[in-house]
């Protein structure tokens, strides 16, 4: 089957406990899920991914991005300071969306800075979970899919 990476960083394992005013109720598990049944239906397989760690989001993405379509990445802080991921992501040129659950622009200065906006297909942000299943639908759309709005 084709094959989707959902992409998540830093404390976004904690979703569901963290900050629910700004980051919703749903967990990480509950937001994979949806996405998996989501992609399904169009014939591709989400391969999913979290870690707080850096180096281990740079891994994953130069092992999987080779073999898969695109890419959903909610990169977490690492949005707003990692090169390594940017490089890593132009490394194997995957078409890809950038997601939050917050609106980053209604938040302090140093969130409105991004290492991936520039090079993404686009961005999503403000929409709780629906800010990943709406990045997805995007990149299945920018894929050739006839999808359903
Ligand atoms: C976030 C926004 C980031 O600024 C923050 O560091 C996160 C989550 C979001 O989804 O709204 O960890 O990416």
């Amino acid at each position: 089957m084709k094959r989707i990476l959902l992409v998540n960083g830093p404390n976004l394992n904690m979703l569901g406990i963290r900050e629910p005013d700004k980051y919703g109720k749903l967990t990480l598990s509950g937001i994979v899920e949806k996405c998996t049944s989501i992609a399904k239906r169009y014939g591709y397989e989400v391969v999913d991914f979290q870690s707080n760690s850096e180096g281990e989001i740079v891994n994953f993405i130069q092992i999987e991005g080779l073999k898969s379509s695109g890419m959903v990445i909610n990169a977490g802080a690492y949005t707003h300071t990692s090169v390594a991921i940017r490089d890593s992501i132009l490394a194997v040129g995957i078409p890809f969306v950038e997601v939050h659950l917050s609106n980053v622009f209604s938040r302090e200065p140093f969130r409105h800075r991004s290492y991936l906006s520039d090079i993404a297909i686009g961005v999503i942000s403000g929409f709780k979970e629906n800010s990943y299943y709406l990045g997805l639908i995007a990149l299945l759309a920018y894929l050739g899919e006839e999808v359903n709005i």
